[in-house]
C-alpha cells in the first residue's frame, strides 16, 4: 500500500508511477483525513510507501497528524519507505518520518527524495518553460531509479538526526480571528471545488463566496487548482501563476 499525500499532483504522480510499477494499492490521505478513516491492515501487502511533499524542510501538518492518527496492523517484515518531493531540497522530513514510524513500532527502510516543480508561490513563481519541462523531466529520471530500488526493497537513506520539527504547524485561517492569509477574490464563482479538495475540511461556499475557517495544512491546493484563479494568499499570489503537475491524472 502507498499512503500519498499531494496538492498540486507532484507527489501523486511519483505515487501514481510507484503503484502502476508495484501494483500497490494507492491511498489518498486527504481523504482518509477528511472521512477519518485510519485503521489499516498491511498483511496483504509486501510493500509500504509513504509519498508527501516537503513543507518547511518537514512533514506536511496533514501528513504528520495522519501519521500520528494511524492504526497500521500486519507491517512486521514488510518494507517500509518514504518517497518525497520537494521544490529545490530535502530537509528533516526523511527523519521526521523515521521518528514517527518508530515511535509507533514500525520498522522503516529508507527514504527517497524527488525535486519536482515548487508550488510554494508566495516566495516564488511556477517556473516558465522550457525550465518546467526540465525539471518534470528530470523528475522523471530520478523516480525511474527510485522505482527500481523500492520494486528491489532496496535500504533508502535513513535519517537518524532527531528532527527539529515532526511536521509543519497547522495555520489558523479563520478570517474571525484575523489571522487567515488564504481568501477568494471577486472571481470566485462559488463552484465548491476548493471545498472539495481541502483535506483539512476548512474550505466552504457560503453565499456564493469560499471562505476558510479553522486549521490548515497550507497545502495550497485551493489555491493552485481553483478554476477561475479565484483563490489569493494575502497580496502574494495575485500575478503568481498556478501549478498542477501537468503529467498527473486526478
Ligand atoms: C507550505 C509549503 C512549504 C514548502 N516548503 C518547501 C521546503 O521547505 N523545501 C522545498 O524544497 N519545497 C517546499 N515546498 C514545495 C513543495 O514541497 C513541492 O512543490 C512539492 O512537490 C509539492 O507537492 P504536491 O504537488 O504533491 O503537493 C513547499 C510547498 C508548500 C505549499
Amino acid at each position: 500500500m502507498i499512503f500519498c499525500f499531494s496538492a498540486t499532483g507532484n507527489s501523486l504522480y511519483a505515487a501514481q508511477r510507484l503503484a502502476e510499477a508495484t501494483g500497490d494499492t494507492l491511498i489518498d490521505i486527504g481523504e482518509a483525513l477528511r472521512g477519518g478513516k485510519y485503521e489499516y491492515d498491511a498483511a496483504g501487502d509486501e510493500r509500504i510507501g509513504f509519498v508527501a511533499p516537503t513543507f518547511a524542510g518537514t512533514l506536511p501538518g496533514a501528513v504528520g497528524i495522519f501519521i500520528e492518527r494511524l492504526r497500521l496492523t500486519g507491517a512486521g517484515g514488510r518494507y517500509v519507505y518514504g518517497v518525497f518531493t520537494c521544490g529545490g531540497s530535502d530537509g528533516f522530513e526523511p527523519a521526521a518520518l523515521y521518528a514517527m514510524l518508530k515511535a509507533k513500532g514500525i520498522g522503516f527502510d529508507g527514504s527517497y527524495t524527488v525535486v519536482m516543480p515548487d508550488n510554494y508561490i508566495v516566495w516564488s513563481d511556477v517556473p516558465p518553460e522550457p525550465a518546467l519541462g526540465a525539471i518534470l523531466d528530470g523528475a522523471d529520471k530520478a523516480l525511474d531509479v527510485i522505482i527500481e530500488a523500492v520494486k528491489a526493497k532496496k535500504p533508502g537513506k535513513i535519517d537518524e538526526r532527531p528532527p527539529q520539527m515532526l511536521y509543519m504547524p497547522l495555520t489558523e485561517v479563520s478570517a474571525s480571528k484575523g489571522t487567515g492569509a488564504l481568501f477568494a477574490d471577486g472571481s470566485c464563482a462559488g463552484c465548491g471545488l476548493c471545498a472539495e479538495n481541502c483535506p483539512m475540511g476548512c474550505v466552504t461556499v457560503v453565499d456564493g463566496r469560499a471562505r476558510w475557517e479553522g486549521l490548515c495544512t497550507m497545502c495550497f491546493a485551493c489555491l493552485h487548482r481553483c478554476p477561475a484563479r479565484a483563490v489569493q494568499h494575502g497580496n502574494d499570489t495575485q500575478n503568481k501563476g498556478r501549478y498542477v503537475n501537468p503529467r498527473v491524472r486526478f
